[in-house]
This record gives C-alpha cells, sequence and structure tokens, in this order.
C-alpha cells in the first residue's frame, strides 16, 4: 500500500544554523514493487550484419533515404552487440532489479523460420540473459520490438495468415532456450503501432512492404494477425514449457488516456470510443475473446457507408476466440500521453483511420500523469490483471545532461502510478524507457529518452549518466517518490 506521510524536511545548513521549512509529500512504492528500465534490440544493438544475423525490415527500411528524419540506421546503434557488459553495469549502478531487453528474431533465424537456427545469435542472448542474473537483475524479454524478418515480410509480412505459426515456432525455439533463466516474456510490443504505422503509414512508409492492400483494410489486418500470433506463443507456452518452467507471459499495448473534451454526453462517448479504438481493440481479445462493440460497429457502418459489400474490420472464428481468451497473465502498459477526445460525425475520410472510423477528434496532451493513473485503474476494472509499466518515457530534443524536465515528467509519472496502486489497482512495476539515448525508428538519433546520453559521434558510443538516472537511482534505493 502506498504510505501518504505529510512531513516538513529541515535542513541544517552547515555554513551556518539556518533552518528551511518544507512542505513534502511522500509517495512509497509497495514492497516487491518492480523498478526497471528497457531498450529493444534494433534500437541499441547494432551489428545488423554480424555473426550471422539476417535482415529484419527495419535494416532496409531505414537505408530508404528520408524515411528517417536524419537519414540514420540502426547499423551500429549503441554498439550493445559488443557493449552489453558496459549497458549492464549502467543498470547495476543504478540499483533496477528487472531489464527489458528484445530479442531480435533474425539473430535467431536469419530467415525468420526455422530450421536454420544461427548459434551465434543464441549465444549472444545466453551472454546478455548470463550477466544480467549475475548481477540480480530479472531479465524480461520482448520476442519481437518492430523488427520482423524481411524473408517474412516478403510474404505478407502481418498480413500472412500464416504468421502467427511462423512467430508460433519462433517462440518456442526461445522458450525451450532461454526459458530456464527467462520468466517473464512480452510476446509483441506495441501492435497498435506495428498495424498503425507500419501499415497503414502516413508517410506510405513501405516499411514492412508495399503492400498493395488499401490502408484501413491492412492496419485492421496486421492487428488480426498479430492478436493470433500472441495467443499462439501464449498457447506454446502454456502447453509446453509453463509447468517445468513456472514463467509468465504478457503483451506490451500502448494507450494514452483519452479524456472527453467536454462533459457532453456525446463527447464522453467518443473518449470511451477512443480508449475502444486504442486499448480495447487489442486487450478485450486477450482477455474477453473478442473485439470491442464499439469498433464493430463503427467500422462496419463507415465501410458500408465508403460503399464496401463487407466491413473492414476482420472477424475472429468461435474457436478463436476461444484460444485468444486468458491468453495474458499480466498487462504490460507502454504510457507516454493523454489526449482530449470530441465527438466527430463529419469528420472527413482520411488522414487518421482511428479518428474517422471511431468518428472522435483528438488532442494530444504531452504531459498526462493523471491519465496514466486513469488508464491503470480503467484496465483493472474491466480486465482484473496485474498490471507492469512496461514503457514510460520523455522524450527531447535539445536534450542536456542536466535533464530537469526528464525527472519532472518521470516523477508525476511514477506518483500516477502509485496513487492507482493506492486506489485499488494491482501494479507490478515502473520501466523507464530508456537506460540510453538510442535510435528512435523514423526520428533516428534526433530524438532523445535515455536517462544516460549516448555519443554518437564517438566510436566507442560513450554512455554519460543524466540527472534523471541519479533521480531514478535515488528513488529506488530509497523506494519511494517525493514530491516538494
Ligand atoms: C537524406 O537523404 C536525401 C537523399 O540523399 C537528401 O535529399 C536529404 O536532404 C537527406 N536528409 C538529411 C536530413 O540529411
Ligand atoms: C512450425 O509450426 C507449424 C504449425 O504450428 C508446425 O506444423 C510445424 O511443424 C512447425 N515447424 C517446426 C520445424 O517446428
Ligand atoms: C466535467 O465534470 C467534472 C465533474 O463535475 C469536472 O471535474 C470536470 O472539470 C468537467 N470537465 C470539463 C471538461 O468541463
Ligand atoms: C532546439 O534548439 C535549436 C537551436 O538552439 C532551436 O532552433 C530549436 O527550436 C530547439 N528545438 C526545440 C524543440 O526546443
Amino acid at each position: 500500500m502506498l504510505i501518504k506521510i505529510f512531513y516538513s524536511i529541515f535542513l541544517l545548513f552547515i555554513a551556518g544554523t539556518v533552518v528551511k521549512g518544507k512542505e513534502c509529500v511522500i509517495y512509497r512504492a509497495p514492497l516487491g514493487f518492480i523498478f526497471s528500465t528497457a531498450t529493444s534490440a534494433y534500437q541499441v544493438e547494432g551489428a545488423t550484419t554480424e555473426d550471422g544475423r539476417g535482415p529484419s525490415d527495419w535494416d532496409i527500411y531505414a537505408r530508404i533515404p528520408n524515411v528517417v528524419r536524419d537519414n540514420s540506421t540502426g547499423d551500429i546503434a549503441c554498439d550493445s552487440y559488443h557493449k552489453y557488459k558496459e549497458d549492464i553495469r549502467l543498470l547495476k549502478n543504478i540499483g533496477v532489479k528487472q531489464y527489458r531487453f528484445s530479442i531480435s528474431w533474425t539473430r535467431i533465424l536469419p530467415d525468420g523460420t526455422l530450421p536454420k537456427i544461427n548459434h551465434k545469435g543464441i549465444e549472444y542472448y545466453n551472454n546478455l540473459i548470463n550477466e544480467l542474473i549475475a548481477n540480480d537483475i530479472e531479465p524480461m524479454a520482448t520476442m519481437v520490438h518492430f523488427d520482423e524478418p524481411e524473408a517474412l515480410n516478403n510474404l505478407g509480412g502481418w498480413l500472412n495468415k500464416d504468421m502467427p505459426q511462423y512467430f508460433g515456432n519462433y517462440t518456442r525455439l526461445l522458450f525451450a532456450t532461454f526459458g530456464d533463466r527467462v520468466k517473464k516474456w512480452v510476446t509483441i510490443n506495441e501492435p497498435l503501432s506495428v498495424s498503425t504505422y507500419g501499415y497503414c503509414g502516413q508517410t506510405d512508409r513501405g516499411s514492412p512492404g508495399d503492400f498493395k492492400m488499401h490502408c484501413p483494410w491492412s492496419k485492421y489486418l496486421s492487428a488480426h494477425y498479430q492478436l493470433l500470433a500472441h495467443a499462439e506463443a501464449y498457447r506454446i507456452y502454456e502447453r509446453e514449457f509453463k509447468e517445468k518452467q513456472g514463467g509468465s507471459i504478457g503483451i506490451a499495448l500502448n494507450t494514452g488516456w483519452m479524456e472527453p473534451m467536454t462533459n457532453s454526453t456525446e463527447d464522453r462517448e467518443a473518449a470511451a470510443r477512443a480508449l475502444d479504438f486504442s486499448l480495447g481493440w487489442f486487450a478485450e481479445p486477450i482477455f474477453k475473446g473478442d473485439y470491442p462493440q464499439s469498433m464493430k460497429v463503427g467500422i462496419a457502418e463507415r465501410s458500408k457507408k465508403d460503399g464496401y459489400i463487407k466491413s473492414r474490420f476482420p472477424e475472429f472464428t468461435e474457436e478463436e476466440k476461444q484460444k485468444l481468451k486468458g491468453t495474458a497473465d499480466w498487462l504490460g502498459i507502454n504510457y507516454y500521453h493523454g489526449f482530449k477526445v470530441a465527438n466527430r460525425v463529419d469528420f472527413p475520410y482520411g488522414i487518421s483511420q482511428e479518428q474517422y472510423d471511431g468518428a472522435t477528434i483528438r488532442e494530444l496532451v504531452f504531459s498526462d500523469p493523471q491519465g496514466l493513473r486513469k488508464v491503470l485503474n480503467y484496465a483493472t476494472k474491466e480486465y482484473g490483471v496485474p498490471i507492469m509499466i512496461t514503457e514510460n518515457g520523455y522524450r527531447a530534443i535539445n536534450d542536456s545532461l542536466n535533464d530537469t524536465p526528464r525527472i519532472e515528467y518521470l516523477r508525476e509519472h511514477l506518483i500516477g502510478v502509485l496513487q492507482a496502486i493506492n486506489d485499488g489497482s494491482k501494479v507490478l512495476g515502473y520501466t523507464v524507457w530508456s537506460i540510453m539515448d538510442n535510435f528512435e525508428w523514423s526520428y533516428g538519433y534526433i530524438i532523445k529518452y535515455g536517462i544516460h546520453h549516448v555519443d554518437f559521434n564517438d566510436p566507442e558510443r560513450k554512455r554519460t549518466p543524466k540527472a534523471s538516472s541519479h533521480w531514478y537511482k535515488d528513488v529506488i534505493a530509497k523506494g519511494y517518490v517525493e514530491k516538494c
């Protein structure tokens, strides 16, 4: 339980006897609360052509001029493939008890498929996992974090109905190889982002392939097969590994909180729909066995209005619903921003399909820590499982080592999490994205999320702690956040 103590700190200054009074509030983390940080393979590892790794979609995509804003790639990134021991020293120094990293599918299976296994890739992750455990840091492994095998993309990627089976075979190999030591698995990172940007990107990015399918159709279908792939992995673990290995499986879903723009009934309903189109799109099938009703109805209506003979929203068979229902031991949430949502029925077709199909319009709220509290309380009420904050972080362009705005952002969000626990939500822990600056997808190296600075002009990729890393270390050591 959260213990909230109002108290005054009286600081005795060495130079004199000046006494300063300050009202502070302490938000204490419950016993066993996990403080963590995260990265993903393509964003930090580099060594994309080394030791038998096969190409991922991002290797190919990032090389196309102008798709990444600074024309950069993850070919070297933070060079963590060679510097993982140094990364683990940073983690150890901060005192995190868990590290969320991702496994590069093509480092393990260069073509994405069995039976060609790359033993050098397995060796790398064995080394990483063993080094974490030797330092008392629990590994949490994400099985795919945006970097799908290019060979499978060429077969349609997540639009291919066989993808769940390819993913299943890959995950079985991961469970069999690393499951004696990895006890927490994240199947897929942000399937919403994969479908929305990867299969329906506004830049028509071509990654993961130049699919000639009309954008909103490909968005919903790629989400559909990601959900079935997630269920496949969960069921494989449940049947073949769980009893022996005793681990647990979740998924990392990204969502913001959707706050109604006004208190009108229309806007409150619009905000509820927007949350369905964000969190519910994935969480409802996983916990309840089917898509949210508001999506089914809204997308069907609008597909009809657009002249299609059927809805662009796919349906699960009864068998698939049964297979999906109950496929997460805990829910991972990646939370960054909130939104203000209004009803908008006359939305013109185009730009953003969530908004069109959902008949909503959204305004971004960059920092909305109370929204995080509301998301946690909402998800607890709807799904009833423990929740792990698998990502939360502050992005900056003109970042500095004295990153006070990041500290303020992280502090407020961590407080939001601890308040949600006090409200009755079961939250397992909190993960800062990221332990260090890294390759931020289509923003390249322009935007920074790290609590360590990385010098990307230095061949050694020198890591330097920012003020936020000292702040986080202090919070972890004390087990509470303080707001004065
Ligand atoms: C990226 O590369 C393209 C093609 O070479 C070039 O036109 C563009 O100016 C480059 N952008 C940056 C930010 O360097
Ligand atoms: C891959 O998965 C499919 C379907 O689950 C299965 O039939 C096949 O035997 C698997 N291949 C291997 C090599 O395990
Ligand atoms: C809606 O009503 C609640 C409760 O009365 C109030 O706290 C909130 O500020 C109102 N929101 C807006 C946008 O007017
Ligand atoms: C970052 O700094 C540059 C140069 O001082 C300035 O032009 C730019 O507006 C700043 N960007 C942001 C987002 O603060």
